[in-house]
C-alpha cells in the first residue's frame, strides 16, 4: 500500500516538473518582454474595471461600484513597476518620453490611484460619476503624452 502511494506521488511529481519545464522552456521571455506583458495586463484589467464602474452605476449597485473603484486604485498603484528601462520592445506603445519625464509619468499614475480612491470613498455619490470625463482625464491624460497611437 505504502509503495503504491509513493509511486503515485513520484509519477505525479515528475509530471508536474516536466510540465513546468515545458512551459518555461517553450517561451524564453526577456525581462523586458515580461515587463511589457505585465503592464499590458494591468492596463487591460483597468480597462475592464472602467467598464464595470459604468455597469455598476447603470444598475444602481453602489457596493459593486465601490469595490471596482478600490480595485482600480490597486491596479493603478501597479502601473509604474512594469516600465523597466529599455522596455520599448516590439508591440509596445510606450513612448521614450516616459523615461525622460519619469516623475511626471509616476505622478499621472498616482493621480489615477487618487482619483479611483476618491470614487471609492464613503459618501461619494456614484450619480456624479461620468465615465467619459473620467476616461478622458484619468486615462487619456497620460495616453496623450506617453502612449503611441495604435
Ligand atoms: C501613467 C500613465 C497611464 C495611465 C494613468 C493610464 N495609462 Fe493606459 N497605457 C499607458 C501606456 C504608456 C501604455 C502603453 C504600454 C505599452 O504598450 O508598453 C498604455 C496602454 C494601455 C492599454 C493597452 C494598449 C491599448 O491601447 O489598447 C489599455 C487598454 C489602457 N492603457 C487602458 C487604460 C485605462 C482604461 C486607463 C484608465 C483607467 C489607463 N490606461 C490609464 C499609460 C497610462
Amino acid at each position: 500500500m505504502m509503495k503504491k502511494i509513493t509511486i503515485a506521488a513520484v509519477v505525479i511529481g515528475a509530471t508536474f516538473l516536466s510540465s513546468m519545464a515545458i512551459s518555461q522552456g517553450g517561451e524564453q521571455k526577456s525581462p523586458e518582454e515580461m515587463a511589457y506583458k505585465y503592464r499590458d495586463s494591468v492596463f487591460h484589467a483597468l480597462e475592464w474595471k472602467s467598464g464595470q464602474l459604468g455597469a455598476a452605476k447603470a444598475s444602481g449597485d453602489a457596493a459593486a461600484f465601490k469595490g471596482h473603484a478600490t480595485d482600480m486604485a490597486s491596479l493603478a498603484s501597479m502601473i509604474t513597476e512594469g516600465f523597466i528601462p529599455n522596455s520599448m520592445i516590439e508591440g509596445s506603445l510606450a513612448k521614450k518620453e516616459i523615461w525622460e519625464n519619469w516623475e511626471k509619468f509616476e505622478g499621472l499614475a498616482a493621480d489615477l490611484e487618487k482619483g479611483a480612491l476618491a470614487l471609492a470613498a464613503d459618501g461619494y455619490d456614484m450619480a456624479d460619476f461620468d465615465p467619459r470625463t473620467f476616461g478622458r482625464t484619468s486615462c487619456g491624460g497620460c495616453h496623450r503624452e506617453y502612449k503611441a497611437r495604435d
